[in-house]
């Protein structure tokens, strides 16, 4: 196949930006690959309804990206990632066709789900070009609280007792350490510290619900009943919605603090969240020793088992000790990921850094599966070569 096909296709990617169709009876839109995430969510929010995945980049990432990545998130305890929100798929296969399949059905078991093969795939076995997505009622009611605490345990802690006695109304529980204040206000320096005094560790927790839901009446009292046993020291309960966003700029602010400190370690692990304290604070000392002067930061989605731990040097380091920093750490951490029986990647994919991390830890049973796989769909290894699976060196049937 000539690079001419391939062309085309990009260039009429940066035309598919159309959302086809919202079904409010059905709960359903049909949106194209290139329609900017936050659009979608505004679009069927002005019809009462959610687009529950949400991410740091919502502003500018597309569609088609967060089906091929499987975009996580924010709401992935509540509603799951990019995959369960998938009803149907139209894809570019290598060959050219068009497989049109955006069906809108919450039931229809009619064998193997070929949309899952084109979900978090990194685009090597087709160009999702639209898919046909699943919508949620609109929470009517949100109440927002940021937690002082003092360890990760008591975290999980938290969120083990908020599953068992607040269920389906959480929507949201990101870890954050004191650090990621700081750089919050780094970046954004008007954004008020809202604690008297410094605490090792905060938690984001958002509940959300129906109409008929008193969900601020069972955030206070669930507060109430963590305070008494312990495990937290402090609270802010947000009174409005600006002050609720105002607590979650410290979670989206931390972010940009963090890319002001130049290049750094960077992860996104998941391990079984029975292992998760005990996981990060392996994995934090086993940096520390390696790195006395660097900042380790580990914060994120931990209701999902999933933390990013990262390493942040002294100002000064150079880009060589950085980028050394960042290979070596990175074993570390994987190290200590496998002896948890954990993934190196829980929600940002392979693509090309990870590749060869993940071809180690894989079994090779794994690997053939995948290469079949791939072999079937697109045997001249056209579709993001080097991305997720290596063809190159595995050319033989
Ligand atoms: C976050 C990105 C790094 O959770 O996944 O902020
Ligand atoms: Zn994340």
């Amino acid at each position: 196949m000539s690079a001419e096909p391939a062309a085309k296709i990009i260039l009429s990617l940066e035309r598919l930006k159309q959302i086809r169709c919202i079904d409010v009876e059905n709960s359903s839109v049909v949106v194209e690959a290139g329609c900017v995430l936050a659009t979608l969510q505004n679009e069927v929010a002005a019809k009462g309804l959610l687009f529950p995945v949400s991410l740091g980049a919502e502003g500018s990432c597309q569609i088609g990206g967060n089906i091929s990545t499987n975009a996580g998130g924010i709401n992935v305890l509540r509603y799951g990632m990019m995959r369960e929100q998938v009803l149907g798929l139209e894809v570019v296969l290598a060959d050219g066709r068009l497989w049109q399949n955006l069906k809108a059905l919450r039931k229809d078991n009619r064998g193997i789900d070929l949309n899952q093969l084109f979900i978090g795939a990194e685009g090597v076995l087709g160009v999702v070009t639209a898919a046909s997505l699943r919508l949620w009622p609109k929470p009517f009611r949100v109440a927002t609280a940021l937690l002082a605490l003092e360890s990760v345990a008591d975290a999980v802690r938290i969120y083990q007792l908020a599953r068992q006695q607040c269920g389906d109304v959480m929507t949201a529980f990101e870890l954050m350490p004191h650090l990621a204040l700081v750089l919050a206000q780094e970046a954004l320096p008007d954004l008020a510290f809202p604690f008297g005094s410094a605490h090792k560790n905060y938690v984001l927790l958002e509940f959300s619900g129906a109409e008929l839901l008193d969900v601020e009446q069972m955030l206070s009292v669930f507060m109430e009943r963590i305070f008494e046993r312990g495990l937290i020291v402090d609270a802010v309960v947000a009174q409005s919605t600006s002050q609720a966003d105002a607590l979650w700029k410290f979670r989206e602010g931390m972010n940009e603090g963090q890319a002001r400190r130049g290049v750094h370690l960077r992860s996104d692990v998941s391990v079984p969240i029975s292992g998760l304290a005990e996981f990060v604070q392996q994995a934090e000392v086993a940096l520390q020793a390696r790195f006395p002067a660097s900042e380790i930061l580990s914060y994120g989605h931990i209701g999902d088992g999933n933390v990013h731990i990262n390493v942040l040097p002294p100002a000064e380091a150079s880009h060589e000790q950085r980028l050394a920093q960042i290979i070596s750490g990175t074993d570390i951490i994987n190290t200590i990921v496998h002896k948890y029986s954990g993934s190196i990647s829980a929600e940002h994919g392979i693509g090309r850094l990870k590749r060869h991390a993940f071809e180690e830890q894989i079994d090779p049973l794994h690997n053939e599966m995948l290469l079949c796989i791939k072999r079937g769909f697109d045997s001249q290894n056209l579709l993001n070569p080097g991305c997720l699976i290596n063809m190159v060196d595995c050319t033989s049937p």
